[in-house]
């Protein structure tokens, strides 16, 4: 029977607003990040025009791996790290994305962060673009809406690919990119500020836009692959989705073609795209319905055809059940939420905990593209607790963890080619849909909280030791 690969790349994953901090230190620009207030499970984060006096925004100090980097990677060294998983934050490079002239400040940053990983033997896995960009190119062409966002990322690109052309060999380009086929995505992954929006969670939607924003995105992300393949051969070019795993309610086939229709247009939409290098027919018939015209430039098809990524990452969190005539209980998740599965049971923000849906979801993603997998994010967000003596009992996030490398290694045992794992926030950060510290994923406690206070100091929780084991191990000792 198949076993992981030998070389298997274990890690963690991270994103740069939601860990950096420092955010407008040596030269960095706002993002559309830093424009996003706190909020919790049942309150959402607010989005504002201008930095408000007196109001927290947890991605301005986050975690501060800005100025503890040495020590959190030192940290993932000693679990072992085959590989780590960050963002280069856009806005430390231009920092209001429309510069021709990169600030040498933001790129020297990366430069000791690189050197760092490589001095552990840690292979970084960059992610160009994770949830944010310039705030100046939403105040200038409404993010992502303006065609004119292509050009700038693609400066951006060639000077980072330039820079750490010796340093960095795995890239993805947008992080769950199909963020852009959901409302919520508008400002989250698109940089996309309608007006009339305020909230997070209840966002001004103009589909005709956003969908526009996509394909800019998608061509931009082409592009980006394109160049690596010409000037750079040593460089594996990945796209990363949200894969949000559905089942239908039940036999009926009412739910089954539903069913079949959202997995169509959230999940495969976009690699279709990424990975065979053009849009896929069914699109055509949903664009249609929906009144939405997609604007292609001459040449825009060719760039599609000749950007098609090497591999393919997703995020996998959890499952939801769909039905044509949604009724019954609601669960949530990190971009949409969908049916209870009474099978399953859910974390304490509502995600519904499915190990074997991972196992699914591998097969069903090599079966359709035959090329090598990673799964870059994945993990349980929870509140921990400090005991009596200082020590963090996780043994809810070790079990979550356990049983979705038992279904990876299933699943490559049914034939998947499987190249690394990385679960989420490997050290605490800051939450992507909340804004909350308290919603942890690491196998490294950070002492911050969500009013913004805490000492920033770092504690290994029981999970960490766990890690070592299964990394050392490759995988057996879980
Ligand atoms: C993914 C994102 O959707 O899920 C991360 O790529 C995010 O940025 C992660 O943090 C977990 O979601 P949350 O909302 O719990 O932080």
């Amino acid at each position: 029977m198949r076993k992981l690969r030998g070389d298997f790349l274990w890690g963690g994953a991270t994103a740069a607003n939601q860990f950096e901090g420092a955010w407008n230190i040596d030269g960095k620009g706002p993002s559309t990040s830093d424009m996003c207030t706190n909020g919790t499970h049942q309150t959402p984060k607010r989005i504002t025009r201008e930095i408000e006096e007196g109001t927290l925004y947890p991605s301005h100090e986050a975690i501060d791996f800005y100025h503890h980097y040495k020590e959190d990677i030192a940290l993932f060294a000693e679990m072992g790290f085959k590989v780590f998983r960050l963002s280069i934050a856009w806005t430390r490079i231009f920092p209001t994305g429309m510069e021709t002239e990169p600030n040498e400040a933001g790129l020297k940053f990366y430069d000791d962060v690189f050197d760092e990983c490589r001095k552990y033997g840690i292979e970084p896995l960059v992610t160009i673009s994770h949830y944010e960009m310039p705030y100046g190119l939403t105040k200038a062409y409404n993010g992502w809406a303006g065609r004119e966002c292509i050009d700038h990322f693609m400066r951006y690109c060639e000077v980072i690919f330039e820079r750490y052309k010796d340093k960095v060999k795995y890239w993805l380009t947008f992080n769950e990119i199909n963020a852009g086929t959901m409302p919520m995505g508008n400002f989250l992954s698109l940089g996309i500020l309608n007006d009339g929006t305020e909230n997070f969670t209840d966002q001004v939607d103009i589909p005709q836009l956003r969908y526009q924003g996509l394909h800019h995105q998608f061509v931009a992300s082409a592009k980006a692959v394109k160049l690596a393949h010409q000037k750079y051969p040593n460089f594996l070019m990945g796209n990363m989705i949200c894969f949000m795993t559905m089942y239908p309610n039940s036999c009926n086939p009412d739910d089954i073609l539903e069913t079949q229709k959202q997995m169509q247009m959230r999940n495969w939409f976009c690699s279709d795209i990424q990975v065979r290098g053009e849009y896929p027919s069914y699109a055509e018939r949903f664009f249609e319905e929906n009144n939405i015209q997609i604007q292609m430039e001459p040449g825009d098809e060719e760039i599609l055809k000749e950007g098609c990524v090497d591999f393919y990452t997703f995020s996998y969190y959890m499952s939801n059940c769909v039905a044509k005539n949604p009724t019954g209980e609601e669960t949530s998740g990190n971009l949409m939420g969908g049916l209870r599965n009474p099978y399953l049971e859910s974390s304490e923000w509502g995600w519904q905990i499915d190990p074997k849906g991972l196992r699914y979801t591998l097969n069903a993603i090599y079966d359709r593209y035959q090329i090598p997998l990673m799964v870059v994010e994945n993990g349980l967000g929870a509140k921990d607790k400090i005991e009596e003596d200082g020590s963090i009992q996780d043994d809810y996030r070790i079990d979550y963890l356990r049983k979705h490398i038992e279904q990876m290694k299933e699943a490559v045992a049914d034939g998947v080619d499987l190249m690394g794992y990385t679960p989420w926030g490997c050290i605490d950060l800051v939450s992507a849909s909340t804004g909350e510290m308290a919603k942890r994923y690491g196998f490294i406690y950070v002492d911050k909280y969500d009013d913004g206070t805490g000492t920033l100091e770092r504690k290994k929780k029981k999970s960490f030791g766990w890690y070592k084991k299964v990394i050392a191990s490759n995988g057996e000792e879980l």
